[in-house]
């Protein structure tokens, strides 16, 4: 079917327009997630229907039905039916491929390790990698920062989670096996992850041979019988509540899972921070003032990062309000859930959209304007970067935590400039992830002598 919205009988649901016969919306869903969803919501408002290759997803946007979603229970809107393409990359019996109750006491391992008492540990890790990592800039140079933060996030992410010996000697063959296992995750595969041939081959023998690098690591750690400030360690000392300890599956599992959901979130967040500074060379210069402000009461990167640094910190949240890097935030509706007067059917995905939300004028006025200094909006379900309810984010702190390191770093000694026009820097999305586009090239300059 081509042509204006309609609605299927049955549940009052505008389709969006422009569906083939073979497929639905998955060519132009696949092809700009984030531009597929705008241009419905333009076209339908709050809630609309679309087909992905006939299964029917519900698109909601509004603080009202973002909060809806977020706080109905898993048995009834359910993240590990619409995830399940994720189960192969993290391994059967973790997260989504664990049975519900394994996987809530999963998480809270995952949130253990990051709690606000284990930041001192990984604040230290991160200054340690960012002023390796500018040891080597010249007083002026030009890179590409998208390539830049992806190394530098992967450095820092090892680092937190496998702790120093296996940092040093990371090898490529880690980071190629992880861009396999990456490659295998793309719109495409949110239909039916096994449909991907020779790439989901390549994604098994990936992660089989991570899971044996990962145990030799283990096997090492248990031999010596040192402990490490690590999350490694956090996996490794975890226990169910009925005793047991984790796998070596499942620790590798776990591993995997909170490098995928911390590496380029945090990677992509950074390159659009600094592309933003770069654009906004008035509030760059306020916040580094702010940065040089905090560096003359004192000199040490990972207590500076630990601090309150407020416009660094709202500059970072304007970043993320336009740039978030997980467009859609799915579930499976595993029975009829109803909002409003509709009833979304058992069977349909339903899926808020923080890059859509973010740009609602009636909460955020002139919505393509950046402005740090905008309010917070009244109701914290129409800020939902890193999602809502009882599956929000448990990297968040951890997350910002590092963008603040990286940039208290770099804007005590630095300012950045484009190398390209403005507009030319835009959102892209040749994955499920939102990063800037291709080349991203910004320029350095020492901003005083050292
Ligand atoms: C700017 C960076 C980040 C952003 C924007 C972000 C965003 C999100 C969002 C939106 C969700 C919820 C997904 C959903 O509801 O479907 C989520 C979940 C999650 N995030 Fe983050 N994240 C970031 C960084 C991190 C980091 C650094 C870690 C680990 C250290 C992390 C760990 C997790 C985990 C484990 C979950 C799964 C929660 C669950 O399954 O219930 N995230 N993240």
């Amino acid at each position: 079917m081509t042509g204006a919205a309609s609605t299927p009988a049955g549940t009052g649901i505008p389709l969006v327009s422009g569906a083939s016969g073979q497929g639905g919306h998955f060519a132009e869903f696949c092809a700009n997630p984030a531009l597929f969803l705008s241009r419905a919501y333009r076209e339908n408002g709050e809630i609309c229907q679309f087909d992905l290759n006939g299964l029917r997803n519900i698109l909601l946007v509004s603080a009202e039905a973002h909060e809806a979603v977020f706080r109905a229970p898993d048995e009834l809107l359910s993240a590990a039916e619409a995830y399940q393409m994720m189960v192969p990359v993290f391994g059967e019996g973790v997260q989504y491929g664990a049975p519900p109750e394994l996987e809530r006491q999963q998480l809270k391992m995952q949130a253990r390790g990051l709690r606000q008492d284990r930041m001192k540990l990984y604040a230290a890790v991160i200054a340690r990698e960012v002023q390796d990592w500018l040891a080597d800039w010249e007083d002026e140079g030009e890179l590409d920062i998208y390539e830049a933060f992806t190394r530098l996030t992967l450095k820092t992410s090892t680092h937190c989670l496998m702790g120093e010996e296996f940092r040093y000697t990371l090898t490529e063959e880690f980071a190629d096996l992880y861009h396999e296992l990456e490659a295998s995750v793309s719109p495409a595969a949110l239909r039916d992850p096994d449909a991907l041939g020779e790439v989901a081959a390549r994604r098994d023998r990936a992660r089989a041979r991570l899971a044996q690098l990962i145990g030799e690591r283990v096997a090492q750690r248990r031999a010596s019988g040192a402990q490490h400030p690590d999350m490694l360690q956090v996996y490794m000392d975890a226990r169910y509540e009925d005793g047991r300890a984790l796998s070596e599956d499942e620790i590798a599992g776990m591993v995997i899972w909170f490098m995928f959901a911390g590496h380029h979130t945090s990677g992509n967040t950074s390159s659009w921070t600094a592309v933003e500074l770069a654009r906004h060379p008035g509030h760059a210069a306020a916040i580094a003032a702010e940065v040089d402000e905090l560096y003359s009461r004192n000199t040490e990167l990972s207590r500076n990062a630990l601090k309150e640094i407020p416009r660094l910190q709202a500059f970072i949240m304007e970043v993320l309000r336009l740039h978030p890097p997980l467009v859609t935030l799915t579930r499976r509706a595993l029975q009829d859930f109803h909002y409003r007067d509709y009833v979304i059917p058992a069977g349909s995905n339903v899926m808020a959209s923080p890059y859509v939300a973010h740009r609602l004028p009636q909460t955020f006025p002139q919505p393509d304007r950046f402005d740090p200094t905008r309010p917070e909006p009244d109701n914290v379900f129409a800020f939902i970067p890193f999602g809502g309810g009882h599956r929000k984010c448990v990297g968040n702190a951890f997350a910002i935590l590092q963008v603040k390191a990286i940039f208290c770093a770099l804007l005590r000694d630095y300012a950045f400039e484009l190398v390209d026009a403005p507009d030319s820097y835009r959102d892209y999305m040749p994955s499920l992830i939102l990063r800037p586009s291709e080349p991203c090239r910004l320029r350095y300059r020492r901003r005083r002598s050292t």
